[in-house]
């Protein structure tokens, strides 16, 4: 067995056997960390919704083991699907597809479609197979959120998970620091041609490598359709503010001025800030800036900031994704 990180191998067959029983356990994934609970179990899949404090109108990912589960989730697999989970699964990357009759209303929160992914992660893949085994013949589904409270900074550290949810979690499950540390990328596979719903760990110019062109990103109404994508999601107490960096010595400086607790995050080191500014430690390259971006927006709040001053990546690769998050960070600081 490959590296299980803190995780005992009692550990995962306790986290299935917590699962299989209806009770929910907090697992790390190569994105984010997630709150499961048994899919087909609609008992358990309310108790996710009543921990998030999410609205049940907002469908849940379901993660399964391998590339079989979509055949079992699905009522029919467009070749878009099969030809995209077949490079990025295990992976960032989520499908949407028409549901198979029998998934739940509460999973898909009432719609046709249901969402799915199958994770790359050694503590994930090892609970979802030993779940998958107890429950023998029957499709075997995970469903889970970020395992944050509704509209808050997603957790990609056992801590995160433990301060947000403490004692509402049957299990948590700490898998070290995720690798990714933005969401999956999700892909609504059902119209002719695939649209992004969600920028995440697999950047668009890696899903144009296999679909032969750039795919559709879509707008705000459509995006609206997933919860995720609200303007106010990822919001950190601190207003998180967008600045170039040719602006941001004058910002930091007339908040400073007029006496709030300002900080800065940037990708490298910024000279000459004043010294009341809370620099935080660089965010480096974008694929660095992808993994710390939550902690820092925690980081933020627990230094007790007023205004968090960002200097994006450039927006390409995860880039693009960082950007997203920051941008509906900012968006929430503005009160939408
Ligand atoms: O990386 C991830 O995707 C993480 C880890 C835990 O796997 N999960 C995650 O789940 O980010 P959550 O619930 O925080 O965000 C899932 C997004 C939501 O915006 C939800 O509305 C959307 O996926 N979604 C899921 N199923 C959908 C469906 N059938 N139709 C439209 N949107 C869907
Ligand atoms: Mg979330």
């Amino acid at each position: 067995m490959s590296d299980l990180h803190s995780v005992s191998r009692g550990d995962i067959e306790r986290a299935a056997g917590v699962l299989a029983s209806g009770g929910l356990v907090a697992f790390p994934t190569e994105t984010v960390y997630g709150l499961g609970a048994n899919a087909s179990d609609p008992e358990a899949v309310a108790r996710i919704f009543s921990v998030k404090g999410r609205p049940t109108d907002h469908p849940l990912i379901v993660h399964i083991a391998n590339v079989d589960g979509l055949e079992r989730w699905a009522s029919s697999v467009p070749k878009i699907a099969r030809q995209l989970t077949e490079v990025f699964w295990p992976g960032p990357l989520t499908v949407l597809v028409d549901r198979a009759a029998w998934v739940g209303d509460d999973v898909t929160g009432g719609r046709s479609s249901v969402g799915l992914r199958v994770p790359d992660h050694t503590v994930a893949n090892a609970v979802l197979d030993s779940f998958a085994s107890l429950l023998h013949d029957q499709p075997a589904g995970i469903a889970a959120p970020s395992a944050n409270r509704f509209g808050r900074v997603s957790p990609t550290t056992a801590d995160h998970v433990r301060a947000d949810l403490g004692a509402d979690v049957d299990l948590v499950l700490d898998g070290g620091p995720c690798l990714v540390g933005v969401e999956s990328t999700i892909v609504d596979c059902r119209g002719v041609v695939p649209a992004v719903l969600r920028l995440g760990g697999i950047s668009l110019e890696r899903l144009a490598e296999v679909l032969g062109a750039l795919p559709d990103v879509a707008g705000p109404t459509a995006r609206s359709i997933t919860s995720g994508m609200m303007p106010s999601h990822y919001a950190p107490q601190a207003r998180v503010v967008l600045v170039a960096l040719e602006g941001l010595f004058a910002n930091v400086t007339d908040q400073t001025q007029r006496g709030f607790r300002v900080a800065v995050l940037a990708p490298a080191v910024v000279a000459g800030l004043p010294d009341e500014a809370i620099e935080l430690e660089p965010a480096g390259t974008a694929d660095n800036y992808a993994r710390v971006l939550y902690d820092r927006l925690r980081q933020a709040d627990r230094l007790g900031v007023d205004v968090l001053f960002v200097v994006p990546p450039s927006p390409d690769g995860i880039g693009a994704a960082v950007v997203d998050r920051l941008e509906r960070a900012s968006a929430a600081s503005d009160g939408e």
